[in-house]
């Protein structure tokens, strides 16, 4: 039996040390990104997840400029360095994709599916994490390293005039990537006792 699965997870690994380098064009990376957020499952099928995938330039600007500055006047100045070298760390990658859910989508199946209606916004979070993982993971076997961070909803203004997002987008994490500019540290796990009881 072969298994690849289980290979790929062990690869998707937090990366902060990012370089500016692809292993592939930018147009197969934003294909990559896109197949996986389309693939990922969804309550209903309803597909709530959006993405504001940005590369270069642009992801520059969320970091050095939109997210450092909102930080800015939030942190103690003398802490500021190292939020200051986390932003320019993000930076210093190829690119970021933002992970939204559509409230819209949710609100309507709220309508169509009262019986659900707590769930539906739990069920929205659950496919987020999905979408986040599948991406992570596609892009760390394309030999891409990338974190996932958190910095709404402190952003998503600015973000949202910025890039001309749609009112009904809620920013759910941002996740830098780029090339693996550092080795990274071995995983440590929990006791399995801990987590995981089998029965048969
Ligand atoms: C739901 C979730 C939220 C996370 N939030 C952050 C975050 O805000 N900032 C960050 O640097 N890492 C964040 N992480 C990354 C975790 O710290 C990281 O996945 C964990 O330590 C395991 O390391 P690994 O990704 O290398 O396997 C988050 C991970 C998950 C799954």
């Amino acid at each position: 039996m072969t298994q690849n699965a289980i290979p790929l997870f062990t690869k998707r690994r937090t990366q902060y040390a990012l370089g500016a380098k692809l292993p592939l064009p930018e147009a197969q990376v934003d294909a990559l990104i896109r197949e996986a957020i389309r693939l990922t499952p969804s309550s209903f099928n309803s597909q709530s997840s959006r993405a504001l995938i940005l590369f270069g330039a642009p992801s520059q600007k969320l970091w050095k400029e939109i997210t450092k500055e909102t930080l800015r006047p939030m942190v103690p100045a003398d802490a500021f360095a190292a939020t200051d070298a986390k932003m320019d760390a993000f930076a210093a990658g190829a690119g970021t994709v933002l992970f939204y859910e559509d409230q819209d989508v949710i609100k309507d199946l709220q309508q169509k599916y009262p019986l659900y209606a707590d769930n539906f916004p739990v069920f929205s979070e659950h496919s987020a994490g999905m979408a986040q993982f599948a991406v992570w993971t596609a892009l760390a076997e394309a030999g891409i390293g990338a974190s996932l961070q958190h910095y709404a909803p402190l952003i998503d203004a600015e973000v949202a005039k910025t890039w001309g997002v749609p009112a009904s987008w809620k920013l759910r994490a941002q996740m830098p990537f780029g090339s693996n500019e550092a080795p990274l540290p071995e995983k440590t796990f929990i006791a399995d006792d801990v987590r995981f009881k089998t029965v048969r």
